[in-house]
C-alpha cells in the first residue's frame, strides 16, 4: 500500500476537547497513514460575499484539505446534529461552486460523545453533507464513541484499551478504504 495522508477535522474549539485528544491519538495507532489534525479556531464564517477575496484562514484550510488523500472527521455531538464550527468548515471548503476540496476524496466519520449515544445523531447529519458533496464515506465499521469521558489521561493520552483497540481496527479499515479510493 502507498503511505497516504488524512486530513483529520475536528468538530470542537475546546482546548480540552475529547475529539482533539482523540484526533492527536490516531497517529500512535496507524503509523502508515500520515495524520494533519485541522482544527477549526479561526476559521471564518462562510459568507458568499467575500469569494472575490477569500479570507487567508478560508485559503489556507482549503489548501490543507486539497492536498490530503483522505478526509477524516472527529466530531462531538451539539444538540443531537453537528456543532457549528464544522458544518462552517465544510461551507468553506465545498466552495467555491465546482472547487469543492473534498470532491472525491475517501472518507471517515468518528463522532464521539460522554454519554452513551456516541453522537449517532451528528455522525448521521454530518453524512448527509459528505454525501452530497461526493465525499465517499467509510460505511462499515461505524464509530459511534460512547463513554469518552474516562478515556484520556492528565497528559491527554489515550489510556482506554478498549476504545485503543476499537480505534486501531477502524484505522485499519480505513485505510484498505482509502487505499481503494484515493487518486
Ligand atoms: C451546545 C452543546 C450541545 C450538546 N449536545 C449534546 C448532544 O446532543 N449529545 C451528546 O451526546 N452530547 C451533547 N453535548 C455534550 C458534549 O458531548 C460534550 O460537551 C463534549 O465534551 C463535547 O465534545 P468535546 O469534548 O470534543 O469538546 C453538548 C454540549 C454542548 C456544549
Amino acid at each position: 500500500m502507498t503511505s497516504r495522508s488524512v486530513a483529520v477535522i475536528v468538530g470542537s474549539l475546546r482546548k480540552e476537547s475529547f475529539s482533539l485528544k482523540l484526533a492527536k491519538s490516531l497517529a500512535a495507532l496507524a503509523p502508515t497513514l500520515t495524520f494533519d489534525v485541522v482544527t477549526l479556531n479561526g476559521l471564518s464564517f462562510y459568507n458568499q460575499d467575500l469569494e472575490a477575496t477569500p479570507p487567508a484562514d478560508w485559503v489556507a484550510f482549503r489548501d490543507r484539505v486539497r492536498k490530503a488523500d483522505a478526509v477524516l472527521f472527529v466530531t462531538p455531538e451539539y444538540n443531537r446534529s453537528v456543532p457549528g464550527v464544522l458544518k462552517n468548515a465544510i461551507d468553506v471548503g465545498s466552495r467555491p461552486y465546482g472547487q469543492s476540496v473534498f470532491d472525491g476524496k475517501p472518507g471517515g466519520v468518528i463522532s464521539n460523545s460522554p454519554g452513551a449515544l456516541g453522537g449517532f445523531g451528528a455522525n448521521h447529519h454530518l453524512r448527509q453533507s459528505l454525501t452530497f458533496l461526493n465525499i465517499a464515506i467509510l460505511q462499515q465499521p461505524e464509530a459511534y464513541v460512547g463513554g469518552i469521558g474516562d478515556a484520556f489521561g492528565a497528559d491527554g493520552g489515550l489510556v482506554k484499551e478498549s476504545l485503543r483497540d476499537f480505534l486501531k481496527q477502524y484505522l485499519s479499515a480505513f485505510e484498505g478504504w482509502v487505499d481503494r479510493i484515493a487518486k
